[in-house]
């Protein structure tokens, strides 16, 4: 669908499951050359199936292990995928991570789990490409996946939206500083996706009735919904987007509460 994808080179940081399995795939069917950053190997027989699909589709891709906490990590991602392929067009920093404590039981270990891998790490990434786009002269594309949570009070989840926050605004920092190079640097905020990892919750039929008294669109959202944003603003439909989030939820940010028309 967007041409311009085609050969463009793109790291996906926490590629292994959920929404980073989905934008390889997605990238790799629009036959970039996706590089899949994953921490650990435990999720290298989903990794390897992804990199198997992404070729069958006419793509080419390849792992690179590392963590988006460590600063020679990402230093030496960015390296990988140059010397594999030549260069970088596109960054998308969706390693994330959320655990639900009340703030008074809250270690500052459990705290910093939490903030070093949203917000650091896509510091540290961002970091990584930014300097990389700068050393080719090239217009290069970060896309962080934030969260509704960036702008919505969080109950049990004071470093997951305090991390998320800071995203929001590190982005607009950084879309500032860079955008006279012509690097976009946006940021996609899901709400409710159905993944791996929500499914337990979304499934439960109690939770799912509450969360979709939250959605307008009265349905949680699929990997795809996010993909396809990523893929529109990697692509130059979106070249004049900077700074910019885009929250894809189904309505979830737009104060469902008031939706009866009361109050
Ligand atoms: C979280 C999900 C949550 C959703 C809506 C996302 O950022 O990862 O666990 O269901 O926000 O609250």
């Amino acid at each position: 669908m967007f041409t311009d994808i085609e050969d463009k080179v793109v790291v996906i940081t926490g590629a292994g499951s959920g929404l980073g399995a989905d934008m390889a795939q997605a990238f790799g069917k629009s036959k970039a050359k996706v590089v899949l950053n994953v921490r650990s190997s435990n999720h290298d027989e989903v990794v390897k199936k992804s990199i198997q699909t992404i070729k069958d589709a006419g793509g080419e891709a390849i792992q690179v292990q590392g963590n988006v906490t460590k600063e020679e990590d990402m230093a030496h991602l960015v390296e990988e995928t140059v010397k594999q392929f030549g260069t970088l067009d596109i960054f998308i920093n969706n390693a994330g991570y959320e655990q639900p404590i009340p703030t008074h039981e809250m270690s500052l270990k459990d705290w910093q789990k939490v903030t070093d891998i949203n917000l650091t790490g896509a510091f540290l990434g961002s970091q990584a490409a930014i300097k990389q786009f700068l050393s080719e002269d090239k217009k290069g594309v970060i896309i962080n996946i934030s969260s509704v949570h960036d702008t919505i009070p969080w109950p049990n989840y004071v470093s997951y939206a305090a991390s998320k926050g800071g995203v929001k605004l590190m982005m607009e920092t950084m879309s500032m500083e860079y955008a006279q190079h012509g690097i976009r640097i946006n940021n996609i905020s899901p709400g409710a996706i159905m993944t791996e990892r929500t499914s337990e919750k979304f499934e439960d039929p109690e939770t799912r009735e509450e969360t979709l008294k939250m959605i307008p669109a009265r349905e949680i959202g699929e990997p795809h919904h996010i993909s396809n944003t990523a893929l529109f603003l990697a692509s130059d439909l979106a070249s004049y987007i900077h700074g910019t989030t885009i929250y894809v939820d189904g309505g979830m940010t737009n104060y469902p509460a008031f939706m009866g028309g009361k109050g």
